[in-house]
């Protein structure tokens, strides 16, 4: 090996090394350090300035704008409303939504008793340390000159620029783990469905951060492309994480229902509407796939090499959801197929942090998702949506003119086809979804 290849890869060994230390860094709540509280981050001088900095790297008036105008400020307070009222009552808890270990892992930052600092209140909700860790041994040392992020994140600040660990972090709630879970009896009782994409997620978001010089400096440039790609495949690993855990199963025959696409039971009779797809037969309960079809548009492009793995897995996976009793042809159960599964993500998911994603990849990608595809309930309907806005962004900037306005005008009728989730209509969706794909192939520019 020449010394500059030998060098090259040395780098590549430190990225990887760091990105899985990365991803396996405990999370927030799991982590063994104690939580300091957001009042200790607050203060005019520290993250608590009403308006931005100019001579700081940082905007120090993150605590302003979280308070001010992000959701998780409010999420402790949400359980003392009716809804949470109700919620709580048909659970039949016993105790209030605010004062439940239940709702409060999610609802706030909520460390055991022992791992609480003096001044330190669950009742802030998801706060500064609910993402970015209990404080305590970085708290003094990360505004030190010379201190870097890496150092930082030696110390226990969670790695949040870590794509693979942001999107873990953000799914630990927002689709749940093995800590903290939604299941279908509390959706029952009036849990809001769930469903995150992590790119859009973050950017809905009120940003407490700029992506400046200085911020590209210190931790490098954000990747839309690759936060969604990560993404999709930490909720998918989610998911098959779900059917392999027998512990989650709470209602009977079935594993959690909150696996399978909602609608596959929600739904009129008289909406007649089978398609024969998956190999899967009519009257069967279907997963909720939406982000393993997501996943195989971005196996095919990122790891063509194992998308033929990555097919015979998605088919023995939905297989196993109707076929657990009768022998499959590998003799395989759900419970087995979701661990290999489960296996194949996290490998894929370190390719997925590792490669690049350069304009022809985010072209491919967009094709993907757009040629041949068709999306039939709602929440991969939902997905594809916000892949398009994701990845289209960049193929409209940089597509020829003429089509901007079309793509962008497809993408806004295909938003408010999405706007109900009960009126839903996988026909119109589809066919607005066609025309998305003519518009491309008229433009040479993209096809
Ligand atoms: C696994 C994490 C998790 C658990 C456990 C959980 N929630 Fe939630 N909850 C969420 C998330 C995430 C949202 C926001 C969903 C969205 O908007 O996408 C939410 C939304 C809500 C909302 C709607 C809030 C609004 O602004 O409209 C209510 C009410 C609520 N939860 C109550 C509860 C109650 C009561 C419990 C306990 C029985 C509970 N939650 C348990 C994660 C959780
Ligand atoms: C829902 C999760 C979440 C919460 C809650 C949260 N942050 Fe952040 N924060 C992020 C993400 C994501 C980033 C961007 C990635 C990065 O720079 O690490 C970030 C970035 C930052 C940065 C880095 C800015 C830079 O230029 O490097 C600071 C400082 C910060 N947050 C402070 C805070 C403070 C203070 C609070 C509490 C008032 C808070 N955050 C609450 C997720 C969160
Ligand atoms: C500790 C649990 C937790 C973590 C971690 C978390 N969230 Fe949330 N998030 C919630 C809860 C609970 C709500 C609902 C709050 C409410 O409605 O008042 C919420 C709400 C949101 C909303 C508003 C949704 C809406 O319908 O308006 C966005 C956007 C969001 N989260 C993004 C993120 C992102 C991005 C991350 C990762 C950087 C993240 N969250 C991490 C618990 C969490
Ligand atoms: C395997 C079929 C099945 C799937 C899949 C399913 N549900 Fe249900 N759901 C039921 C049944 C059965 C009930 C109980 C109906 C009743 O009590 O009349 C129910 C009840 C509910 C209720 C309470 C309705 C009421 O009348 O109070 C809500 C809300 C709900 N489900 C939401 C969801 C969501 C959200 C999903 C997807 C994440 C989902 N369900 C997936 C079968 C299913």
């Amino acid at each position: 090996m020449s010394t500059k290849l030998f060098r090259q890869f040395i780098v590549f060994c430190l990225y990887l090394t760091f990105s899985i230390t990365c991803y396996s860094q405990a999370l927030p709540h799991q982590a063994k350090a104690m939580s300091q509280g957001n009042i200790t981050c607050s203060s005019s001088t520290c993250h608590g300035s009403v308006t931005p900095w100019n001579n700081t790297n940082v905007l120090q008036n993150e605590y302003t704008t979280w308070k001010t105008y992000d959701k998780h400020s409010q999420a402790y307070k949400v359980l003392f409303n009716k809804q949470s009222q109700q919620i709580a009552k048909n659970l039949g808890l016993g105790q209030p939504a605010h004062e439940s270990a239940l709702c409060l892992n999610c609802h706030s930052h909520n460390p055991d008793p022992q791992l609480r600092a003096e001044r330190f209140s669950h009742t802030d909700g998801v706060g500064c340390e609910g993402c970015h860790g209990p404080a305590e041994k970085w708290i003094s040392s990360h505004t030190v000159k010379g201190v870097s992020h890496a150092d930082n994140v030696a110390n226990g600040l969670y790695p949040t620029t870590n794509p693979a660990a942001l999107a873990k972090l953000c799914n630990s709630c927002h689709v749940g783990d093995e800590s903290r879970f939604v299941t279908h009896r509390i959706m029952g009782a009036g849990h809001p469905r769930m469903s995150i994409e992590i790119n859009t997620f973050t950017k809905i978001e009120p940003p407490h951060y700029k992506v400046d010089s200085d911020y590209l400096a210190r931790k490098g440039a954000e990747q839309p492309v690759k936060l969604w790609a990560v993404g999709q495949a930490t909720t998918a690993k989610s998911l098959v994480d779900l059917l392999a855990d027998a512990k989650r199963n709470h209602d009977g025959i079935f594993p959690e229902l909150v696996a399978f696409d909602c609608h596959a039971c929600h739904h009129p009779m008289s909406n007649k509407r089978w398609t024969p797809r998956n190999g899967m037969p009519p009257g069967v309960i279907r997963l909720n796939d939406s982000s393993l079809l997501m996943l195989s548009a971005i196996v095919k492009v990122i790891d063509p090499m194992s998308l033929s793995q990555y097919n015979r897995l998605y088919e023995q996976l939905n297989r196993a959801t109707f076929q657990k009793s009768t022998k499959l042809e590998s003799t395989e159960d759900l419970q087995e197929t979701a661990k290999k599964f489960a296996k194949y993500i996290e490998q894929l998911i370190v390719k997925l942090q590792t490669s690049s994603y350069d304009e022809a990849k985010i072209r491919d990608i967009f094709l993907a998702l757009v040629q041949g595809q068709q999306y039939y309930d709602y929440a991969s309907a939902e997905q594809a949506y916000m892949a398009l806005t994701s990845v289209a962004n960049i193929v409209v900037t940089n597509g020829s003119s003429s089509i901007r306005p079309n793509i962008k005008a497809s993408i806004e009728q295909l938003r408010k086809e999405l706007s109900n989730e009960d009126k839903f209509q996988y026909q119109n969706f589809n066919k607005e979804y066609g025309k998305l794909v003519q518009i491309l192939q008229l433009n040479n520019g993209v096809k």
